[in-house]
């Protein structure tokens, strides 16, 4: 996945990386590199672990020039230690790159140049592109940009590079398939990264990098942009929205409490401007082209990876309990190899926070040939997904840093909600009085959040009753099962606590055995669910002696007498209950992660955005 930066202009390049990359760390922090090119050549500095222990270890290092490049890295093709951290050099060390994604045909590249006598230093991927682009460089007698261009008509896999070269020092290439990378366009300065998150706070002019283009990037010329073809491109210039508030922490001591927090503003941003205040009617601007033929749909597909599947499993509910649509939720990573019957009357849907997601855009690559109707609900404008679907609607979430998936997940869930209230209310199967009643309830979920949030302190006691647990297991029904899915996951992939989600009614089918007293069990049993089978679930739990933490509606007396705690969340419809339910889950991990020691911004072995497979 990995995070990359570049700058070429007159400042120091240096800082500008550095800082660059704190915010990219988001998308990897196995280990950090920097390459710096000065009248000395160019200076490799690379650490294994985080941005801070490459700037511990370049501290005493004289790393002036006002060219360079930064990587951080999420390991695909060798351990995450010093020598598989990127920058990689070429052979002749003139040459240095860094890279995001994997090269899949590496090996048989590897040994043909082994066989032409290259020798490599690391286990990677990457060091075989940089070493590839020097083949060709003096094999052709070509410039870098030309070379560059050579060696990727070679390469099968998704990349987003940049390289330079010793000694020159107003100019580097980069490129990319598959993976993002944009470049922002100063005065006289160029800064390459990842994402605008490095870029924001000196330009607000960028111009995205194409699927399949390369660009040379000189501080002192116009972009130079062709494509691995070797057609010329105009580059396409665009202003960013992205504010720099947005993305710091704005006195919270992580991203993820201060992107809990933000949840009701979030939804509010979502909603804004797609309520008509008077008349109650819905516009999704991004889709209203293509209305109809969501409503006539054969069915909806919905393609989507770890907490936007969840979000996906709401919205399968949401659809089929209100605008009668038949919906199929998918794991984008099996949809794609699994030779899927799809066509032209399908809509093919992919939720996703970063649109970045490989298998989800795989999925809609997959679905575009067979000639279906590609939707997105995405969260960063002007990503990958929302460039390649016919349509979709934005969940204006504002930037999600923290790597577990908060914000976006409600914002998701809001925008599934409005797409199905609006084709229910188009095709008839919900009542106007229904239709108002949905609409009055979206609009107080941001104050019945807020509520919630009030909870804090209870919540954070209760997770210190239960920090040291190895196992948990969170239940719900209906619309809430997702949200049992949801809670387990945001569990595992902060505090590394074993959590499974169920179906409340499955658990006699064969998770019931795991029940002991030392077993918590998180239970979702507000009051418009299935609320007197979930009571009956709760009653089997009791029976076994497990603890019992459960979500119940306000003011609820039953579920109190038997659970050992109670978190309550205002009252409200059964169909919108899933964006007040899980957000006492969400600060129950936050905090039990925190007292476990753990960095909830940054769990290990993850990172953000997985652009690779
Ligand atoms: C969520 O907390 C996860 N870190 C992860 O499951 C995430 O939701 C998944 O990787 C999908 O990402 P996307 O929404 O950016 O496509
Ligand atoms: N494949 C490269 C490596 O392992 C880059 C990884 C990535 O982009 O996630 O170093």
């Amino acid at each position: 996945m990995c995070g990359i930066v570049g700058y070429v202009g007159d400042k120091q390049a240096y800082p500008i990386i550095i800082k660059g990359l704190k915010r990219l760390e988001y998308r990897g922090y196995d280990s950090a590199g920097v390459s710096i090119g000065n009248k000395d050549g160019i200076l490799v500095l690379k650490e294994k672990g985080k941005v801070a222990d490459l700037e511990a270890y370049a501290a005493d290092r004289d790393s002036t020039g006002s060219i360079g490049i930064g990587h951080t890295r999420w390991a695909t093709h060798g351990v995450p230690n010093q020598v598989n951290a990127h920058p990689h050099l070429s052979g002749d060390g003139k040459l240095s790159l860094i890279h995001n994604g994997i090269i899949e045909n590496y090996d048989s590249i590897k040994q043909t140049l082994i066989s032409k006598g290259h020798t490599f230093k690391s286990d990677t991927d990457t060091e075989v592109l940089v070493h590839l682009i020097e083949y060709f460089k003096e094999k052709e007698q070509v410039n870098l940009f030309e070379a560059v261009r050579l060696a990727l008509n070679h390469v099968v896999g998704a990349y987003a590079i940049i390289v330079m070269e010793q000694g020159i020092n107003n100019e580097f290439i980069a490129a990319r398939k598959g993976s993002p990378l944009l470049i922002g366009i100063g005065k006289g300065e160029y800064f390459v990264a990842s994402d605008a998150s490095p870029i924001v706070e000196y330009t607000r002019e960028v111009v995205y990098l194409g699927d399949g283009e390369i660009a040379r990037i000189n501080k002192d010329e116009e972009l130079d942009i062709k494509t691995i073809a070797n057609m010329s491109k105009t580059p396409f210039i665009e202003e960013l929205e992205l504010s720099l508030e947005a993305i710091e922490k704005g006195g919270f001591s992580s991203f993820m409490l201060k992107e809990i927090f933000e949840q009701p503003k979030s939804v509010i941003d979502t909603l804004r401007g797609r309520i008509n205040p008077e008349t109650k009617e819905i516009t999704l601007g991004g889709i209203s082209d293509y209305e109809q033929k969501i409503m006539n749909a054969d069915r909806i597909i919905i393609v989507a990876c770890g907490t936007s599947w969840h979000a996906g499993l709401i919205g399968e509910y949401l659809f089929e309990d209100l605008a009668r649509i038949s919906v199929e939720v998918e794991y984008a990573s099996e949809f794609r190899y699994r030779n899927p019957i799809i066509n032209e009357n399908d809509v093919v849907l992919a939720i996703s926070q970063s649109g970045e997601t490989a298998d989800s855009l795989a999925a809609l690559e997959l679905a575009k040939e067979k000639g279906a109707t590609l939707l997105g609900i995405c969260n960063v404008v002007g990503s990958s997904i929302p460039r390649l679907t016919h349509a979709g609607s934005y969940t204006h979430a504002g930037p999600e840093i923290g790597v577990a998936s908060t914000k976006a997940f409600t914002t998701q869930i809001i925008v599934l909600t409005l797409m199905a209230i609006k084709m229910a209310h188009k095709k008839g199967t919900i009542t106007m009085k229904k239709y108002h009643e949905i609409i009055t309830e979206l609009e107080l979920i941001p104050e019945k959040i807020e509520k919630i949030l009030k909870k804090n302190d209870q919540i954070e006691k209760i997770a210190a009753e239960f920090k040291d647990a190895t196992n948990f297991l969170y239940l719900g029904r209906g619309y809430n099962f997702p949200v049992a899915l949801e809670g387990a996951l945001k569990l595992k992939e902060i505090s590394y606590i074993h959590a499974e989600g169920y179906p409340a009614a499955e658990m006699k089918h064969g998770p019931i055995a795991l029940i002991d007293d030392e077993m918590p069990i998180v239970i979702i049993a507000t009051k418009k669910g299935n609320y007197d089978k979930v009571l009956s679930n709760i009653q089997e739990v009791k029976a076994r002696g497990g603890r019992l933490i459960a979500i119940v509606t306000e003011g609820d007396k039953t579920v109190k007498e038997l659970a050992d705690y109670c978190i309550e969340v205002p009252d409200c419809l059964d169909e919108l209950s899933p964006l007040l339910t899980n957000i006492p889950l969400q600060l129950l991990s936050y905090h039990i992660a925190l007292m476990r020691g753990c960095n909830v911004d940054m769990p290990r072995n993850l990172a953000k955005s997985v652009t690779v497979e």
